[in-house]
């Protein structure tokens, strides 16, 4: 099975413009690969296109209604998207999602057609078994898990191969992505111990990121 490789651009670039700059220098390297790239949603309709496959940062868990600000798994489904990232540490501590919000969304995720990416791990003073075990408790085997320590994520730090190794086993037949200050001085050791990449601030440098992506060949 080929290792994914999945962008998020979280809340970037500022605008469509900066967007349409950046994934036009990557397309041509990305077409037709396990690759999922996540900008922000508003930008998704410009830059959908053949042979690149797309995802959202986040989704509701209604189809539709009342819900001012929302997005629904149906409609991220229906503009061209094949994935969603669900959890993401930024969203559980910024925006105060709870496993119970997150176990809602990856169900109605999944009821749209949309792959979950669910995105789990722990801050530095807790426990990672504990925390994990919690935060995929009744969430499924159908999803792809991304594991994120929360101190890894922008910061430069990685986790190290050992951890990311104890994880991986304890997660078993799952998929498991790695995240968190990947690089593409880094990215070959984490992409041999795991079945993916979820890359941030590295996905916003255009050249990085086609050497992350040359790591995998
Ligand atoms: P980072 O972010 O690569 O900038 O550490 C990863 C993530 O938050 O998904």
């Amino acid at each position: 099975m080929n290792p994914l490789i999945i962008a998020n651009w979280k809340c970037n670039p500022e605008t469509l413009e900066e967007a349409q700059e950046l994934f036009f220098s990557i397309k041509e390297d990305i077409k037709n690969k396990d690759i999922v790239i996540c900008p922000p949603s508003i930008f998704l309709p410009s830059l959908i296109c053949e042979g690149v496959n797309f995802g959202a940062q986040n989704c509701f868990w209604e189809e539709k209604g009342a819900y001012t600000g929302e997005i629904s798994p149906q409609m991220i489904k229906s503009i061209g998207c094949d994935y969603v990232i669900i959890g993401h540490s930024e969203r559980r501590t910024i925006f105060h999602e709870s496993n119970e919000d997150i176990k809602k969304k990856v169900r109605k995720a999944q009821m749209a057609g949309l792959i979950p990416v669910v995105c789990i791990g722990e801050s530095e003073d807790q426990d990672t078994f504990e925390v994990i075990e919690e935060q995929i408790k009744d969430i499924g085997r159908d999803v792809i898990l991304a594991y994120e320590p929360l101190w890894a994520i922008g910061t430069g730090e990685n986790a190290s191969l050992e951890k990311v190794k104890e994880v991986r086993e304890f997660l078993k037949d799952r998929k498991v992505l790695y995240g968190g200050s990947v690089n593409s001085q880094n990215a070959k050791d984490y992409l041999e111990i795991t079945d993916g990449l979820l890359i941030g601030g590295a996905s916003l440098n255009a050249g990085e990121f086609i050497k992350i992506i040359l790591c995998d060949i």
